[in-house]
């Protein structure tokens, strides 16, 4: 009950699941994996993600004996993670199946879209887990796709906004600016900080949608139903760590986390 809660991510992206999971449940303790290092994970194969995503769950398993990990990364839940649900005694969740019952239900017409990697949406893994809601729920729902290459790296860079961003986003979303959708699934962890340049693009009628908030409710409520919530009212510990450049992850992590994230520490296995 007391252990923590491991997260992680190819980088930054994961910290806004982070920021879902802290200001819902607090007095939980974190330890955030950013693999900066190896980043991007979206232009990479499968495979290889499939075999970062087990060396950093092991980790957090065995270095920070966490008593849950959320695999903040759409691209490596997209790769599978039926092997760490088979291979760890742990609750795993993902991003995919959270964001895409978010879409779904927020949508008034239907159509709704989802943009992420080029792994992420060429593994089909959305297209699948928007139909498995729409069974569940019985609300139709027609899926409109995008991957988004490029978005990532300004992320990883800090540059969130201007002239660039704007002419890459014009391109790469033109697609679904004709596909009539009412609401996009931002299904890939980094794009909630280009949120700004992605909403102007796609105009006022179509609301925006993150898995972040969605994964924290589910995670609360299976930690609840399992006993293992944190029942102190204190402040939990936050723990950072990057396997690329620690002080730049740090910098960079602090201007988009805030100041909770003060300070970082090498990951290595
Ligand atoms: N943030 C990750 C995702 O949700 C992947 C970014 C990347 O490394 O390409 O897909």
């Amino acid at each position: 009950m007391d252990r923590p809660i491991g997260i992680f991510d190819s980088g930054f992206g994961g910290l806004t699941v982070a920021r879902a999971l802290i200001d819902l449940l607090p007095a939980e303790d974190y330890v955030y994996i950013g693999d900066t290092g190896r980043y991007p994970y979206g232009s990479k194969p499968l495979e290889d993600v499939r075999e970062y995503a087990s060396e950093l769950a092991h980790s957090l398993v065995e270095d920070f004996n966490v008593k849950a990990i959320v695999v903040a990364c759409n691209t490596a839940t997209a790769a599978g993670l039926d092997h760490l649900r088979s291979e760890l005694p742990i609750p795993i969740f993902d991003v995919v199946g959270p964001g895409a019952s978010a879409v779904v239900q927020a949508s008034r017409s239907g159509r709704v879209g989802v943009i992420g990697t080029v792994g992420t949406i060429s593994s089909g893994a959305y297209v699948h887990a928007v139909e498995a809601v729409a069974a569940r729920t019985n609300i139709s729902a027609e899926l409109s796709s995008a991957a988004c290459p490029g978005f990532v790296e300004f992320v990883e860079r800090g540059q969130l906004s201007g002239d660039e961003v704007m002419v890459l986003a014009e391109r790469l979303l033109a697609p679904l600016a004709g596909a009539k959708i009412d609401t996009l699934l931002l299904g890939c962890t980094h794009y909630p900080f280009l949120a700004r340049t992605i909403g102007e693009v796609m105009g006022p009628d179509v609301v925006l949608v993150s898995s972040a908030d969605e994964t924290a409710f589910a995670v609360r409520d299976r930690l609840a139903e399992m006993n293992l919530l944190r029942l102190r009212h204190d402040r939990g510990n936050r723990r950072f760590l990057s396997s690329g450049d620690v002080d730049a992850f740090r910098e960079l992590g602090a201007a988009l986390f805030g100041s909770d994230l003060v300070a970082a520490e090498r990951w290595e296995r």
